[in-house]
């Protein structure tokens, strides 16, 4: 096993079991087992373009956001991908576990055997499982994110004040997901009580439009969908 990049995940998962860590412009040791990549989003090209061809199916990405259709442009949409439900606030500090971890993948299972030497739930799930799940995460992100700008309001306070919105973007972002993605197993009604709870659990947490490529300039790059443009653009981030 190795691990790319010495971050705040990186160094968390090599503390549990050793592995070796991959630092920016260091090569990447040949050999067998998961390379469980640990860089931000807009570090992947370089990191993918430095893994030899023959290794690239070893990659397990561990990335939040949209990264589906990316994958999809490399081949690389059979690779194990992960969504880590724990929290590392600084380089060396004790994860801290949301307890709903899950990964998919031909890595799925050493993975989870990994996290769980280090205390860490995680869950090895089908793809399609996991794109429910993925998609979840990614439109609180990209719903709460916008509705916080456009109010001014922490997501708390968006879902107090202002639940016909959510529900409005959120069954307009899942659309234009599902048809994006060839399918999303989620429903409309569920998903928006979940995200709701989600929100009013960390009440005080102000999202913001972040991350643009891989979070609402995706959904953007598939559709420009009536409200989600709207609302982007009366903030001049469109
Ligand atoms: N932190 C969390 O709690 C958390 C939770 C869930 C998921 N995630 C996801 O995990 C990913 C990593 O997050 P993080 O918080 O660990 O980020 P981070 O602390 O910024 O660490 C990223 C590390 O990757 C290194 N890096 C960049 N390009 C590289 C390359 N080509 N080769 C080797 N190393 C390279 C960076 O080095 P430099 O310092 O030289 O740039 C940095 O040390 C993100 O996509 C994030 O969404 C994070």
């Amino acid at each position: 096993m190795v691990i790319i990049g010495a971050g705040r995940i990186g160094t968390a998962l090599s503390a549990i079991n050793g592995a070796a860590l991959v630092r920016r412009g260091e090569r990447i040791p040949d050999g067998a087992g998961p390379i469980i990549v640990c860089t931000r989003n807009n570090d992947l090209a370089g990191v993918v373009q430095a893994t030899p061809g023959h290794r690239r199916g070893d990659l397990v990405f561990v990335q939040n956001g949209m990264l589906s259709t990316w994958l999809a442009s490399r081949g690389l949409s059979e690779s194990t991908q992960a969504l880590l439900y724990f929290a590392v606030s600084s380089v060396g500090a004790q994860p801290v576990d949301g307890g709903r971890s899950v990964v998919t993948g031909p890595h799925a299972a050493v993975l989870c055997e990994l996290l769980a030497a280090g205390g860490l739930a995680c869950r090895a799930v089908s793809r399609s499982a996991f794109r429910g799940e993925m998609v979840e995460k990614f439109l609180w992100n990209c719903v709460f994110g916008l509705l916080c700008q456009r109010h001014d309001a922490a997501v708390g306070a968006v879902v107090s004040a202002h639940h016909d919105e959510v529900t409005a973007l959120t069954a307009e972002l899942l659309g234009v997901c599902d048809r994006a993605l060839g399918g999303v197993p989620l429903s409309i009604a569920p998903l928006v009580q979940r995200l709701c709870d989600y929100s009013s659990s960390i009440a005080d947490y102000r999202g913001a439009v972040k991350e643009w490529p891989w979070r609402n300039g995706w959904l953007i790059e598939q559709e420009r969908s009536p409200l989600h443009t709207e609302w982007l653009a009366a903030l001049s981030l469109l």
